[in-house]
């Protein structure tokens, strides 16, 4: 039986599917069994409950051979470190108690870093508290950024007609589309062919600018959004006038400064140590982002 965290979200449905596909048990744990009910349909079991009980986590990981987890996003914290850090915990008590003997998390490029990289450095205790517990096989997935992000992006499309955010136009880096990172974790569970613990990238087939995002945005619905390089602090103010509380913004804020500085692909290799997903940016905006701009065809 495999438990995946997360079984309505990005990453987890899609995981779910591939390995119920492959005749295998699967509980997916969700707070709200409703949302469920297609992967039930499927065959999975859903376990409700929520990843702050630990005791629960315990109680559904029993007996499991493997575990997908990862710490979900939240948007109304005030504090965004302390709620990653508790989660981690939680996960990781539980991933313990119940002698779970292989888990896939889901980390991020840049968990290398403790301090310094806003949400990601929470990753970094997470894959810490996880290599450290005993007996255990921990594969840490470790993705760029998630073309999903964009959808984010909408409403300054929509209502500034561009796309402004912190990095230099002509700065390159690794984005995925969750599904390729979905496609790895399954292979990955399946095989379980992986001892002690180590660390694998996520990455689209090729890296993009986000002068070209807004390019390949620009193209598929018929209106020009140019690129805009912002300041930190201008994105930081945009996001919290936005509504996002400020422990997020902030986070992001800190997150982009790693991600432009040199370290922030430390370790990472294309060649060697990162699965390349099959889906281009162009193909993500082209077959999906571009509904929610120029709506559904009819
Ligand atoms: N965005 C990026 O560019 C990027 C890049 C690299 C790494 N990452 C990492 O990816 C992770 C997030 O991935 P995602 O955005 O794709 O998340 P996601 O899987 O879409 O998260 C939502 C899922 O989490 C579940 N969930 C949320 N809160 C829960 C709770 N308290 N208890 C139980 N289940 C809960 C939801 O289930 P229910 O609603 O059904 O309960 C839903 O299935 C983060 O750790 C992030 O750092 C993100």
């Amino acid at each position: 039986m495999y438990v995946i965290l997360g079984g309505t979200g990005n990453t987890g449905k899609h995981i779910a599917e591939t390995l119920l596909a492959a005749g295998k048990a699967v509980t997916i744990v969700s707070r709200d069994g409703a949302k469920a009910q297609d992967l039930v349909a499927k065959g999975a079991v859903v376990a409700v409950g929520d990843l702050h009980d630990s005791d629960f986590l315990t109680q559904t990981f029993r007996g499991a051979t493997a575990v997908y987890s990862l710490v979900p996003p939240k948007w109304d914290v005030q504090d965004w470190r302390a709620y990653q850090i508790q989660i981690a915990t939680s996960i990781t008590l539980a991933v313990h108690s119940a002698k779970v003997p292989y888990v896939v998390n889901l980390s991020s490029m840049g968990a290398h870093f403790p301090e310094g990289a806003g949400p990601v450095s929470a990753l970094y205790y997470l894959e810490h508290m996880l290599n450290n517990v005993p007996g255990l096989n921990v594969l840490h997935l470790r993705p760029g950024y998630f073309y999903q992000n964009l959808y984010g992006l909408l409403d300054m499309i929509k209502h500034m007609g561009m796309i402004a955010q912190p990095l230099a136009a002509d700065f390159t880096f690794s984005m995925v589309h969750t599904t390729d990172i979905a496609t790895i974790a399954a292979q990955r569970l399946l095989n379980l062919d992986f001892k002690g613990h180590s660390v694998q990238f996520v990455v689209g087939p090729r890296d993009y600018t986000f002068e070209e995002a807004a390019a390949i945005i620009s193209k598929a619905s018929g209106n020009q959004v140019p690129f805009v390089a912002s300041t930190t602090e201008q994105t930081v103010q945009g996001m919290i006038g936005a509504g996002i509380p400020a422990t997020i913004a902030e986070g992001y804020g800190e997150l982009y400064k790693a991600i432009a500085s040199s370290g922030y692909t430390e370790g990472f290799d294309r060649q060697s140590n990162a699965y390349i997903g099959q889906i281009s940016l162009e193909q993500f905006v082209e077959n999906e982002l571009k509904y929610a701009l120029v709506g559904e065809p009819v």
